[in-house]
């Protein structure tokens, strides 16, 4: 699906506002998503750490459960924001989450919190290639 420059600004816009809302006192690395629906909605995540570190929850993730609980499935595009100077890279386990909702096409745009108006632009495919799929006797 093509997105239009307009719709990936406000994509970028949703998920640096996200952003701002991140409870990252460990790190203090905000990051935000923003998830459009095939209906044109928009909802976002931000990362949630935790004093125990390995509860951390990524921005990313948060995104698609939140879509996921309020019974969307369907995206057409991601936003991550995170990161100075360089955009923050979205982490192996989000990408794989993303990938049992979302074809290797789909569209993701990638931007720092100092430029949210220059995003990397690039595919779920291009950031994981090999997605895990189960397969075999009871799922082929
Ligand atoms: N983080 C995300 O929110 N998304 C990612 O894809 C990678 C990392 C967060 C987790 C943690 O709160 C902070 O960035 C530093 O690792």
């Amino acid at each position: 699906m093509k997105i239009s420059i307009n719709l990936a600004h406000r994509l970028l816009t949703a998920a640096r506002k996200a952003a701002f809302r991140s409870y990252s006192p460990y790190s203090e690395f905000p990051v935000g998503a923003a998830l459009l629906t095939s209906s044109r909605r928009i909802l976002t995540g931000c990362n949630v750490e935790n004093s125990s570190y390995g509860l951390t929850l990524c921005a990313e993730r948060n995104a698609v459960t939140i879509a996921v609980a309020a019974g969307y499935r369907q995206f057409n595009a991601l936003a991550v924001v995170g990161g100075r100077g360089q955009p923050a890279q979205p982490c192996g386990a989000c990408l794989q989450v993303l990938a049992e909702f979302c074809p290797p096409e789909f569209p993701v745009f990638l931007a720092s919190l100092d430029c949210p108006r220059k995003p990397e632009i690039t595919t779920l495919g291009n950031l994981l290639p090999h997605a895990f799929r189960l397969s075999g006797p009871s799922h082929s």
